[in-house]
């Protein structure tokens, strides 16, 4: 049985364990489906008894959009990817709090900070009304727990503080020998619009910089304005854009 093969062929098809635990479905996740290995996709997706499928392709590749339409698959979110250039000048200011790389014994904040910040957040779990909100919430809090505890999943995760809380958070992960990307970024409600994002975006690129990498990637959904709004002003341009799409079998 084909569980983990994740090739262009088989556009990345992948079980995922997580996404089965948390929501108790058999899920799998094909990254990169295009009009050519779609059907191969579905192949997989019933020879391994999968009940709710993760799909994404590139926007350009309207074919198997349309072909996926037709397969019944749902539209549930648009992933935007921009790259910024750290090889050109960055800005040169203050940052409006102080950020520096979190303690271990920060861990319980920090996921707070989180869990108050991607309640309900605009992604593909959140959009499909037959996942639990609740659930879909946890997706994010146990991600960054990921991401503080396992190198695998971040190689740095940055908070912004004031003299008496945790402000916010961004997780950086070293994708290969030029490029970072940010991953999840937060800020708590209360200290939203005041340019902490913008902040942890211009820390992350000085530290992909000192790290002699070249470029930084971001991807977020299309209606995140905030994070684009960020991205825009420091000089990144976005690269690709993809759909995710949904398809429950059951
Ligand atoms: C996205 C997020 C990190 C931005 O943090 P922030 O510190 O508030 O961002 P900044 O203050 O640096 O700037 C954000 C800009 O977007 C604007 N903005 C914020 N929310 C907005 C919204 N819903 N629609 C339009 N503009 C918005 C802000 O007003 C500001 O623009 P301005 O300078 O013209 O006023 C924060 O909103 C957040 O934690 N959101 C939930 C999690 C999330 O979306 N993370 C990013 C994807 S991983």
């Amino acid at each position: 049985m084909s569980t983990d093969t994740q090739t262009p062929e088989d556009g990345s098809f992948f079980l995922s364990v997580l996404d089965e635990n948390r929501f108790k479905v058999k899920t799998a996740k094909a990254q990169q489906v295009s009009i050519d290995n779609l059907d191969r996709v579905l192949e997989l997706s019933r020879e391994n008894g999968v009940e709710f499928l993760i799909a994404r392709c590139h926007t350009d590749d309207l074919r198997a959009a349309q072909k996926m339409e037709e397969e019944g698959f749902l539209l549930m979110d648009t992933l935007v990817c921009y790259t910024r250039d750290l090889e050109k000048p960055l800005p040169l200011e203050t940052p409006s709090a102080n950020i520096r790389p979190f303690h271990t014994k920060e861990i319980e904040e920090i996921l707070l900070i989180g869990k108050k910040a991607f309640k309900g957040y605009c992604g593909h779990y959140h959009a499909d009304p037959r996942l639990e909100p609740e659930k879909c919430d946890e997706v994010y809090v146990s991600w960054i727990k990921r991401s503080c505890l396992s190198k695998e999943v971040a190689d740095e995760v940055l908070i912004a503080e004031d003299s008496e809380q945790i402000l916010g958070f961004a997780t950086i992960k070293i994708n290969d020998e030029s490029e970072i990307q940010g991953a999840l970024y937060a800020v708590t409600p209360e200290a939203q619009g005041k340019g902490l994002c913008r902040s942890f975006m211009v820390a992350s690129m000085l530290w992909g910089r000192l790290k002699g990498l070249k470029r930084l990637l971001y991807r977020t959904q299309i209606t995140n304005i905030a994070a684009q709004k960020v991205l825009g002003r420091l000089g990144a341009e976005l690269s690709y854009s993809a759909y995710t799409f949904h398809k429950w079998f059951i």
